[in-house]
């Protein structure tokens, strides 16, 4: 699948628990997660973007009862709501990890055999506060008024039972080791210090099985028990690393992709990525993860937004009525990714069609026109290397890519957007202030040509910079740019080769035949104005 000399990136979304259908809260890590994938794709890495479900546990059996279904065919209706608004989002995952899958069942077996033969699990005693929802038991001191869980406000369950628990103080020291020998490992900073300080404060073990349970694998060794459900779902990532074709065994799984580049997550499960995951891979003797980043809660009037607050908005209802690109385009150039961000519809709006349908899609549409009225319809030819380094187009342009490449690459989405869009920005100001049209009135068509060139080739590289985000609005704008290449199919081993070009400025061909102007973006309406 891969061949040697081509870099690999291999990253994961969580695996959602299929209790209800996706939210836009839990899209928000899945659509910064393809973008990364695109950028690097786009790069011409070999990219594994592997995201799934997460579908054991005692959440997903009450769930189905409340369903009257049973476990297994609730999770499958929810499945394909997860699929269907990952295609409706336009993300290109390569894998989907579902942990009811047979052959998960075995790597689970097989690493819980070998967690076991190090002598790190052993049977004991858990008395504590349960939360559901997070399943997860909570710290007395974390609870709310009336013993709710301080992210899903719920009512906590007393829990009282033996159970089989995983050596975690064990690794105390090596994971504030591995911390300090890998100070990028768990970004933003702000989260690697919270992970510092919980494990400076002291591990405790944890219950890796659950009594009372049925909907969940039997622990190997005990069958009256059966395994956490986050034991089991963490090894999701290690299943999806399997070809299709091959054995399931962990040195299969292991051979090609592992180590995973990123866990992007959210951060309310920082800890079991960063603390509890590192933990159980060390003691399986397995190398770890290169880096984990948790982000912020897309939040509505500050409260985390989720099923369980009932303060959603529906995924699916605004992809359909303002397109995959405005949704992505928002929820990632509008909000920081490491923290949270409020969603509203007006500054939804707003930004989108400033940026989308103004600046980038209008100044295409002008400039368009203007190159068929004073440029027969084609890319003006013009000597680019005497064009002055003061020139603001051509020094934007210059430094534009690196920047926007250092951006993505430190998961700075909002900062990849806004360099991005400040060439088109840009654009639209010289072609304000340079007004071609008076100049072609005057007969100085070497002026026109070359205000022409740059501002288009400003939106050509603001267009290719952002296809990792919007990537079917960069499309339409290179087809009316008069460009054959399809931006978003791989094109095996020259896909390097046409980034090195179109990554940097000056890419737009001279005497390239332009497209027909047509609006490529439409201003996005309020939902409510669309109604009836
Ligand atoms: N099943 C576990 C993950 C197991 S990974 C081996 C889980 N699932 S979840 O469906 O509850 O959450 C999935 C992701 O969605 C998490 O990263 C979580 O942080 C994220 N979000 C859920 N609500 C969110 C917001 N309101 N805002 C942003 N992200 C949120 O946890």
């Amino acid at each position: 699948m891969t061949s040697g000399s081509i870099p690999r990136f291999a990253l994961t979304t969580p695996l959602y628990y299929v209790n209800d259908l996706p939210h836009i809260g839990s899209a928000y890590t899945t659509m910064a997660a393809d973008a990364i994938a695109r950028f690097y794709r786009l790069q011409g890495h070999d990219v594994l973007l592997i995201t799934g479900t997460d579908e054991h546990g005692q959440k997903i059996q009450r769930t189905a009862e409340q369903r009257g279904k049973v476990p297994q065919a609730h999770c499958d209706e929810i499945v394909a709501g997860f699929e269907d608004l990952w295609q409706r989002l336009n993300i290109q995952y390569d894998r989907f990890s579902r942990t009811t899958s047979p052959r998960h069942a075995q790597i689970v077996a097989e690493f819980f055999q070998r967690v076991w033969d190090k002598g790190d699990i052993y049977q004991g005693h858990q008395q504590g506060w349960y939360c559901v929802d997070c399943e997860e038991f909570k710290e007395e001191r974390e609870l709310l008024e009336e013993k709710h869980c301080p992210i899903h406000k719920r009512p906590v369950e007393w829990r009282d039972e033996q159970n089989y628990f995983f050596r975690l103080s064990n690794y105390e020291d090596a994971l504030l080791k591995f911390f300090a020998d890998y100070p990028d490992f768990i970004q933003p900073t702000s989260r690697r210090n919270e992970v510092l300080s919980f494990v400076e404060r002291g591990l405790q073990d944890f219950s890796i099985s659950r009594v009372n349970l049925d909907w969940g694998f039997p622990v190997p060794t005990d069958d009256q028990h059966t395994l956490y459900v986050w034991f089991d779902a963490l090894l999701g990532y290690v299943t999806a690393l399997l070809d299709e074709d091959a054995e399931p065994t962990l040195e299969n799984a292991f051979s090609q992709w592992w180590p995973i580049n990123l866990h992007l997550i959210g951060k309310d499960i920082l800890r079991f990525h960063a603390v509890y995951w590192p933990a159980m891979l060390m003691s399986a003797d397995l190398p770890l993860p290169h880096r984990v980043f948790g982000h912020g809660f897309l939040t509505k009037d500050g409260q985390k937004m989720g099923k369980s607050l009932g303060n959603t908005l529906d995924p699916v209802a605004l992809v359909e009525h303002h397109g995959a690109d405005a949704v992505r385009y928002y929820f990632l150039k509008a909000l920081e990714f490491g923290r949270d961000g409020d969603f509203s519809e007006t500054r939804f709006i707003d930004v989108v069609n400033a940026d989308l349908a103004n600046s980038l899609g209008n100044l295409l549409n002008r400039t368009l026109k203007m190159a068929v009225k004073y440029c027969d319809g084609k890319v003006p030819d013009i000597n680019l290397e005497a064009l002055p380094d003061t020139h603001p187009l051509v020094q934007l342009g210059r430094e534009a890519g690196d920047q926007v490449a250092n951006a993505y690459q430190s998961l700075n989405f909002s900062q990849a957007c806004h360099i991005a869009l400040g060439l088109a920005k840009a654009g639209n100001q010289f072609i304000d202030e340079q007004a071609p049209w008076s100049l072609y009135q005057k007969g100085e068509q070497s002026r026109v040509n070359e205000i022409l060139y740059t501002v288009l080739e400003s939106v050509r590289l603001s267009a290719y910079l952002l296809t990792p985000v919007i990537p079917d609005l960069s499309l339409r704008i290179y087809q009316q740019l008069g460009f054959k290449l399809d931006l978003n199919v791989d094109h095996g081993g020259k896909r390097a080769a046409l980034h090195a070009v179109h990554s940097h400025w000056g890419a737009l061909p001279a005497q390239q035949v332009l497209g027909t102007p047509q609006p490529v973006f439409q201003k996005l309406e309020p939902l409510q104005a669309a109604a009836p």
